[in-house]
């Protein structure tokens, strides 16, 4: 740490309290795509440690994985893969379920979206328990991918999601303040 570029990231996260619901500080990054600074900052970060790694796939999750993965992918040369919310793709998909606090949800990739041995990066723009990731993880080793690392601009400390990542690392820029 001690990179300003961190500062700036965090200063342009707006927490909202209370959103979606009483007793959740909700984590806001469309206040950090407001800021060009700040999410070019985001960007080369990510850019800056991937790009020499032989990544050839970035899998964003939906829906906020989408808003930092394909200008990560466009600068590193690698290929987009959107991971969606169930009924949404209309190729044939590989799905994969996940537990939420209450209930389960799903995430879907396109079967041919990935060759065995490729290697993959994961973003989103937010970690808490980690679950959503494990599901992302699970569908590209599903399809033989290599999963280098999971990438996330916030981490909440409070949850230990990295015990759930299947033993992949967690890279993540910054945690609540
Ligand atoms: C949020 C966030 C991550 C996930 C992290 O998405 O953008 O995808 O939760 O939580 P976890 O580590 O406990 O799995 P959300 O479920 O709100 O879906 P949305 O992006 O479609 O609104």
């Amino acid at each position: 740490k001690g990179d300003p570029r961190l500062e700036a990231i965090s200063a342009a996260i707006r927490v909202v309290p209370n959103f979606p619901k009483k007793g959740i500080m909700f984590q806001d990054i469309t206040t950090l795509l407001l800021d060009h600074k700040a999410f070019k900052h985001t960007i080369d970060i990510f850019v800056d440690r991937y790009k020499d790694m032989q990544i050839s796939v970035v899998a964003g999750v939906e829906a906020r994985g989408f808003m930092f993965g394909p200008s990560i992918a466009l600068a590193i040369g690698a290929k987009f893969v959107p991971l969606r919310k169930p009924g949404k793709l209309p190729g044939k998909v590989i799905s994969e379920s996940y537990e939420l606090e209450y209930g389960h949800d799903r995430l879907e990739m396109h079967v041919d979206a990935v060759q065995s041995r490729e290697r993959v990066i994961i973003i989103d723009d937010l970690v808490a328990t980690g679950g959503t990731l494990s599901a992302a993880i699970s569908l590209m080793e599903s399809e033989g991918a290599e999963v280098v690392e999971c990438a996330c601009v916030i981490g909440l400390p409070e949850v230990k999601g990295q015990h759930k990542l299947k033993g992949k690392p967690l890279y993540v820029l910054v945690e609540p303040s």
